[in-house]
């Protein structure tokens, strides 16, 4: 049973999990009771074996999520804006979570929100969408990742013009830059994306898990680390029920039925 959130609404379709952050009238700003309770979500739908892929997307025709919320900066201290963006990263819960998780971009993907789409696994975008990163004029900079993932998700060139002025592109242009996989019509976001999550969803569980692990390896390391670490991973698939399943499914041309284990 699923405990209620006050920023969130959590929805079930088959084995996607959809959370919206339910903020509409802020444009679904990340305020601090956001955070908490979007880390505690996926704390709890983390060992949950009923779900495969999460989704996440912001409530209303109007925002993803427009950003930190602005009015919790003012009066913040140094060490008390540090404490929020470490101890109680967002950002980290959705970049380590074990899951496939997909950013549904459906309007305004700015600051804090365009590092949540970031944190994702993969992004996909209305085409009312557009994102940047405006942080510099607040006399700030990007401070939940976007200039470490933005970086190395479309380059130091795109990433350091985005940053520097504070521009806001649209979805064409996230996606001629690479910042998003897809870029569909406002009305069929949500089909198209739940069509590629129930795609995802039906693959065994621990594969997608070590999968993601693997890509994940791939910024961070230097190659011969990392294509170590993709061996060590691929070769505990070879332990699992999951592997000795796909196998003889191929084999036996029909559908696989992956269990988890
Ligand atoms: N933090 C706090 N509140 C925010 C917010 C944010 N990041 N973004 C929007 N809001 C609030 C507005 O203050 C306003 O609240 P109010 O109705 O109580 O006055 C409400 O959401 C609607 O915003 P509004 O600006 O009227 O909507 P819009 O559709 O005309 O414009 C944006 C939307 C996103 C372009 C505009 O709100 C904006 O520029 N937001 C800030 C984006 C930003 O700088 N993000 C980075 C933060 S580090």
């Amino acid at each position: 049973m699923s405990q209620s959130y006050e920023t969130l609404l959590l929805e079930r379709r088959e084995r996607v999990a959809l959370i919206t952050i339910n903020r509409p009238d802020k444009r679904n700003a990340l305020n601090i009771k956001t955070r908490e309770e979007g880390a505690a979500l996926l704390d709890e739908l983390r060992g949950d074996d009923s779900v495969g892929v999460v989704v996440i997307t912001g409530a209303g025709d109007k925002a993803f999520v427009a950003g930190a919320d602005i009015a919790e900066f003012a009066g913040r201290t140094a060490i008390s804006q540090r404490d929020v963006m470490t101890a109680r990263s967002l950002f980290t819960a959705f970049d380590t979570f074990p899951k496939p998780v997909i950013a549904m971009i459906n309007g305004y993907c700015l600051g804090g929100g365009c590092e949540l789409a970031l944190a994702c696994d993969i992004r996909v975008a209305s085409e009312s969408a557009s994102f940047g990163q405006p942080e510099i004029n607040l006399g700030i900079m990007p401070g939940g990742g976007g200039t470490q993932r933005l970086t190395r998700l479309v380059g130091e060139g795109k990433a350091m013009e985005l940053i520097l002025t504070g521009d806001i592109i649209d979805a064409k242009t996230a996606f001629a830059i690479g910042l998003v996989n897809h870029v569909f019509p406002a009305d069929q976001l949500e089909a198209k994306t739940m069509e590629i999550a129930k795609r995802i969803a039906d693959k065994g569980p621990i594969a997608l898990k070590l999968a993601k692990e693997a890509v994940k390896i791939a910024s961070r390391s230097l190659l011969d680390e990392g294509l170590r670490r993709e061996v060590d991973l691929f070769a505990l698939c070879f332990s699992t029920e999951d592997k000795d399943e796909g196998v003889k499914a191929f084999l036996e041309k029909r559908k696989p039925e992956f269990k988890g284990r």
